[in-house]
């Protein structure tokens, strides 16, 4: 019985994914073999020393000790992308939103008075104010294809749009889900210069900092519209007012409202909505569900941020599972503990990412409990486990 403990709660549909014979789930449980979360800030929270993992149904994990967690040996999982339709659909709404001018009509339309055939009236003289254009045809840039990216490229491809996108960390396996109808820019500024609507999909880090600023809004067509659904530093903000007072923006639709947007009708900021869907937080607590499940029964690591993906099925009847620092002999030191316990390694996986390396050893014959605390005792082992 593998012990859970939830910190926030978790959708029941994710739940639902660690079966009630093999799972005690609780939200008071001293002892856990892995944590869920969503926002709970795990920095001050004993660590009880049966804890093998953590979940964050979510992508940032800015709430959790991931060092402290890494020198233990556990994997602490994520949920790339199972937010990704919810925010694509967000950039599409912020695309009609501005390109309908609904911002500044529903205003108009709010503040008009009188008896029904006086507003009538007033519709018909004022609506001119607020015509609009269509997406077909247009050109949409989109910065940074990731997750979100890729399904917003996608969408504006089906929506009749011409699309370029820039990503110089473009994956392989993400290129194979862009449409080809998806241009590629040289550069953020051929992209800047070429588009109708830009969207930004990339992290918030040092480089991306302020990375949409005046020199960049400068290059943008006269009458574009900026779109940012990604985090509220990687636009100047102070750059996007003075780009829509000179008319060089059409509109700015954002997820970051600030004081200085206020009551400017061309700017939309929505109060972060972009990951804000029942579907999004049932996907994001399925999503780490089944990675952390996968993980306490058979040692498989999906989308942790501090361990290498290492999956593989179980070629053998036993399996023994090591996390350890990324240095020197470490694979001929766990070879040679096995070999002096007489076991045969059937299978080894082993794969490293940065200082940290995971192996998954399967076994014909049982492990016998001294040859993993032999292991655990190996300076740089982490965490040595039987699975
Ligand atoms: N509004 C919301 O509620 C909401 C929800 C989810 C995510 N987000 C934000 O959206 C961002 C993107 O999410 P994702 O899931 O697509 O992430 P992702 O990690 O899948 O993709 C990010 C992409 O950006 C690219 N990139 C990094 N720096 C770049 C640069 N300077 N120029 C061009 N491309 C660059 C990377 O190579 C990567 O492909 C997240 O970092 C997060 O901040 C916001």
């Amino acid at each position: 019985m593998f012990r859970i403990l939830t910190l926030n709660n978790i959708s029941p549909l994710g739940l639902a994914r660690l079966p009630a014979d093999t799972f005690h789930v609780s939200d008071k449980e001293a002892e856990p073999d892995a944590i869920l979360l969503r926002s709970f800030k795990m920095h001050d929270l004993r660590i009880a020393p049966t804890l093998k993992a953590v979940g964050r149904a979510g992508a940032g994990v800015n709430n959790i000790p991931v060092d402290a967690m890494t020198k233990r040996g556990i994997p602490v999982f994520n949920t790339p992308g199972a937010n990704a339709n919810a925010v694509k659909e967000l950039v599409v709404a912020g695309m009609l939103l501005a390109a309908r001018n609904i911002g500044p009509a529903l205003h108009f339309a709010d503040t008009l008075s009188g008896s029904d055939a006086e507003i009538s009236k007033a519709v018909e003289d004022g609506k001119k104010d607020y015509a609009g254009f269509e997406l077909p045809g247009r050109t949409l840039g989109v910065v940074g294809l990731g997750a979100i990216g890729r399904l917003v490229a996608n969408a504006g491809v089906a929506l009749g749009m011409q699309v370029v996108g820039f990503d110089p960390g473009l994956t392989v396996e993400g290129a194979w889900q862009l449409s080809s109808n998806v241009k590629k820019a040289n550069s953020l500024e051929d992209l800047l210069r070429a588009s109708d609507f830009v969207t930004i999909h990339v992290p918030l880090v040092d480089a991306t900092r302020n990375l949409v600023n005046a020199e960049r809004l400068a290059l943008m067509k006269k009458g574009a519209v900026l779109l940012n659904f990604a985090r509220e530093g990687i636009v100047d903000a102070g750059a996007v007012s003075g780009a829509i007072k000179s008319g060089r923006l059409h509109g700015y639709v954002c997820d970051f409202p600030m004081n200085q947007f206020k009551n400017d009708r061309r700017v939309i900021a929505l109060p972060h909505l972009g990951a804000s869907t029942a579907e999004a937080e049932d996907n994001c607590a399925v999503m780490v569900a089944d990675q952390v499940r996968d993980f306490l029964e058979h040692g498989n690591i999906r989308n942790a941020v501090n361990f290498p993906d290492v999956a593989s099925p179980r070629e053998a009847a036993h399996r023994l599972v090591i996390a350890n620092a990324n240095v020197p002999n470490m694979l001929g030191q766990i070879s040679e503990a096995l070999g002096a316990a007489h076991l045969n390694i059937h299978d080894m996986v082993n794969r490293s990412r940065g200082d940290y390396a995971y192996t998954l050893v399967d076994l014909d014959d049982p492990v016998p409990p001294d040859v993993v605390g032999r292991l655990s005792s190996i300076p740089g082992v982490l965490m040595a486990r039987l699975v």
